[in-house]
This record gives C-alpha cells, sequence and structure tokens, in this order.
C-alpha cells in the first residue's frame, strides 16, 4: 500500500501551489506519486467541479451539493486513488472528504454526523494517512483569493464559493479546527501566512517525517 496524503485549508491558502511543489519535491527524490484534487481527478469528477465551483452554474441546494461531491468523491476513489494506492504509490490530493465536513456540514449548516457516513460510503471508508492544514486568517486568504480572481480578466470561473459572505468562511476555518481537535495525530498545521518557500520548507519536513514511516 501507499501513502494518502491531503492537502486542506481555507480559500487562498496556497495549498494548491505547495501540492505542486510537493509532487515536483517526490519525484527528485525517485518516489512514486500522484498529484491529485477534489472536486477532480476524473472525467466525472471534473464535469462536476464545473457544475460545483462556477458561479454562473445552475442553482444547486446545499444536499444536492453534498451530493455531487460524494459522487466525484466516488469515482476518484475508485477508479485513481486506490488503484494509485494498491500500486504503492504516494497520493497527494488537495482537498478531500474533510473539505466536506468543513463546507457542507459548518458553511452550510448541514448534519455533520450525516456528511460522516455520506463520506465513509462515497470513499470506502478509506481516511488519509496524513493530512497537511495550510492555515492563515480567512479575511488574508480571501483577500488573495479575490485578488487572483480580479487579475485573471474573467479566465478564472471557479469562484462559487470564493463569493460566499465572510461568516461562511468563518464557520468553515471553525470545522477545520474541529476536526483537527478530533484528530490531532493525523493533521500537521502549517503557517500559511509565509512565503512560498518558507511553507514548503515546512512541507518537506512534514512529507520526509511521514514517509519515514512507509
Ligand atoms: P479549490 O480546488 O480551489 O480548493 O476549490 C475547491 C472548492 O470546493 C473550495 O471552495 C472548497 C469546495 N469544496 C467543498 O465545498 N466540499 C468538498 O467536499 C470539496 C472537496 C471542496
Amino acid at each position: 500500500m501507499g501513502l494518502f496524503i491531503t492537502f486542506e485549508g481555507p480559500e487562498g491558502s496556497g495549498k494548491t501551489t505547495q501540492i505542486k511543489k510537493a509532487g515536483e519535491y517526490l519525484r527528485s527524490r525517485n518516489i512514486s506519486c500522484i498529484l491529485t484534487e477534489e472536486p477532480g481527478g476524473t472525467e466525472l469528477g471534473y464535469t462536476l467541479r464545473q457544475l460545483l465551483l462556477n458561479k454562473s452554474s445552475i442553482n444547486i441546494v446545499g444536499k444536492a451539493e453534498l451530493l455531487l461531491f460524494a459522487a466525484a468523491r466516488a469515482q476518484h476513489v475508485e477508479e485513481v486513488i486506490l488503484p494509485a494506492l494498491g500500486g504503492g504509490a504516494i497520493v497527494l490530493c488537495d482537498r478531500f472528504a474533510d473539505a466536506t465536513i468543513a463546507y457542507q456540514g459548518y458553511g452550510r449548516g448541514l448534519n455533520v454526523e450525516e456528511i460522516r457516513w455520506i463520506n465513509d460510503y462515497s470513499s470506502r471508508n478509506l481516511k488519509p494517512d496524513r493530512t497537511l492544514f495550510f492555515n492563515l486568517p480567512v479575511e488574508t486568504g480571501l483577500n488573495r483569493a479575490m485578488g487572483r480572481i480580479a487579475q485573471s480578466a474573467g479566465s478564472h470561473t471557479e469562484d462559487r464559493f470564493e463569493g460566499e459572505e465572510l461568516q461562511f468562511h468563518r464557520r468553515v476555518w471553525e470545522g477545520y479546527y474541529t476536526i483537527i481537535k478530533d484528530e490531532p495525530e493525523r493533521f500537521r498545521i502549517i503557517n500559511a501566512a509565509r512565503d512560498i518557500e518558507q511553507v514548503f520548507n515546512d512541507v518537506c519536513y512534514h512529507l520526509d517525517a511521514v514517509l519515514s514511516i512507509k
């Protein structure tokens, strides 16, 4: 079995930049790894991603949103993640089931216990071996994310969640912290308010540590 490592954090935490650098770091050490993301990773996942993340998309109620994330995850786990882990690869995944608890549970206010059940069902009970949480103040992250959207002059259309009110993002952040408190051994918290290379040093440190247990 390989190792399943997930990257989580609020909007604008820089985890997507860091996961790419982490992949390069592992490959430079001849460690077999795949980089993937949620929602995404498969043809179905990317089709659902467009529906879920584009602001101009159709109206989606909370429960439907939850089930669409779960559908994307079921396909992703079966088609990509489990086969890669079975082949001994390190799987680096940009968001996973914790995001559903934080966003749909704490952010949208859906029942967290029901979400846990749906997460387990859609992921065949797959749990990350380690989760790196990129922490920064919600306002700082949103400013970063909004700046990126403004700079892209309309070409960045994945802004449905960034457009939610500040209180929503505060609840998401509190949700993540509740999960971390429940499972402190799985999480490593990284201060993401620093520059990219400083953050990346910590990512390498935590990757080295988790790889040594493989
Ligand atoms: P990101 O790839 O930029 O992190 O965008 C993914 C967005 O989708 C982000 O706003 C968080 C949201 N999301 C959920 O609301 N629930 C989920 O289960 C997942 C995986 C992501």
